[in-house]
């Protein structure tokens, strides 16, 4: 049986800096209240033109790039996300079209649990031996999403992206346990925009009108009960221990609630990674965000058990057990590296417009516009 294993992260947090003091100024806040009740000193917000699609692709970039991946040779593209640019196109294909992938491609909604249900499909997949590489990004505009007059949600969140490749492997490792769960009899809890109704459908939504609403207090309950639990069920699922954790990724939503987490688990924070300070709750993306800037910092390192958790709108809660890989992609970063990214990424450039000049030249044979005659040019003979 193949492994799955991870091998190239990458990812992307827009350059434009929100802090606490810049939501003073907007809404009835202090930063005094914001760091002590949630840990967050300021987030990123993406500037014009950045969405989730592009700050996707910028994560799935840099994750090819490390492991000097192919695109061409990744057969599956699972974007994990709650702001789509679109509901259709998946977030996902316009990914899979920037960088030139040739496989399947969706979006998974499972709020800020949808990167660790994405990974939990994609190395199922490859264990089960339908593919043999596959990319996985978590990627967030919450910016878009959020209500702005609105001080108690719209200190909590920011966006950004971030991506693992994977690949099957003979070797033993990789994703060693998953643990999945629901509740979705507390989805008024934490919701998003409105598209339809359970009950009254609505036939022209607008969706400008819909936010990020919350029920802060009750979803602050349901994260510190779920997300030990999830973690020790994970491990015992892989036949590991708390001791046995190396690093604990939690998802970045609130200090209070990782520390939380950490004494349910009896572990100590210097085993806890945590960034919510500069980037807030990036939802899909916080996780492998915060797994690139460990390894970043040398908190992660490798061949370490690492168990990661999530939480969020569905409501949902995902724990991974997982072995990083023992040697971070599969080369070094060097200069015949970067040509062949670089001419991968004009290949894709390439592919993509042929294809769209493909649909153009369909819909002008389809709408059967005259093919102008051919010129009756001078052969040679004649
Ligand atoms: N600045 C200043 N005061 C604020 C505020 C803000 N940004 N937001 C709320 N307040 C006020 C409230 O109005 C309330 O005032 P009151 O006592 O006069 O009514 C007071 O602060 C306490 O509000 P409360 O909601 O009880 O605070 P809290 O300690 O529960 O912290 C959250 C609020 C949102 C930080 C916390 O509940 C939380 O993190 N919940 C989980 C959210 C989450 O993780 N969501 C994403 C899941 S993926």
């Amino acid at each position: 049986m193949p492994y799955a294993h991870i091998r190239g992260w990458g990812k992307y947090v827009p350059p434009n800096v929100l802090t606490n003091d810049d939501l003073a100024r907007m809404v009835d806040t202090t930063d005094e209240w914001i760091r002590a009740r949630t840990g967050i000193a300021e987030r990123r917000i993406a500037g014009p033109g950045e969405t989730a699609v592009t700050m996707g692709i910028n994560a799935a970039r840099e994750a090819l790039h490390m492991a000097d991946a192919d695109p061409a040779d990744v057969e599956l593209v699972i974007a994990a996300t709650a702001t789509p640019d679109r509901i259709f196109p998946a977030t996902a294909c316009m990914i899979q079209d920037a960088i030139g992938a040739q496989g399947g491609a969706f979006d998974l909604s499972a709020g800020c649990s949808g990167f660790i249900y994405a990974l939990s499909v994609a190395s199922k997949m490859i264990e089960a031996g339908q593919i043999k590489r596959a990319l996985v990004v978590g990627t967030e505009a919450l910016s878009h999403i959020v209500d702005w007059k609105d001080r108690a949600t719209c200190v909590l969140f920011g966006d950004g992206a971030g991506a693992f490749y994977l690949e099957a492997d003979e070797e033993p490792g990789g994703f060693l346990a998953f643990e999945l769960g629901s509740d979705g009899s507390g989805g008024h809890l934490l919701t998003g925009p409105v598209v339809g109704n359970s009950y009254e459908p609505v036939v022209a939504p607008d969706l400008s009108k819909g936010y990020i609403s919350m029920q802060g207090r009750a979803v602050y309950r349901f994260a510190t009960r779920v997300m030990g639990r999830a973690a020790e069920r994970a491990l015992r699922r892989a036949g590991l221990s708390v001791e046995d954790i190396d690093l604990f990724v939690p998802h970045q939503a609130n200090l209070r609630i990782i520390e939380s987490a950490a004494r349910h688990l009896k572990l100590p924070m210097e085993k806890v990674y945590v960034n919510i300070h500069r980037y807030g709750n990036t939802s899909a993306a916080s996780i492998p965000v915060a797994c690139c800037e460990a390894v970043e910092e040398g908190r992660l390192k490798p061949n370490d058990t690492v168990v990661m958790v999530g939480f969020g709108a569905g409501l949902t809660w995902a724990a991974a057990v997982v072995q990083w890989p023992k040697e971070p992609g599969r080369r070094a970063r060097s200069k015949p590296q970067s040509a062949r990214s670089w001419l991968r990424g004009q290949r894709a450039r390439l592919l993509s417009m042929r294809h769209r000049v493909g649909h153009q030249v369909d819909e002008l044979l389809e709408a059967g516009l005259p093919i102008p005659p051919r010129s009756k040019s001078k052969t040679p003979s004649g």
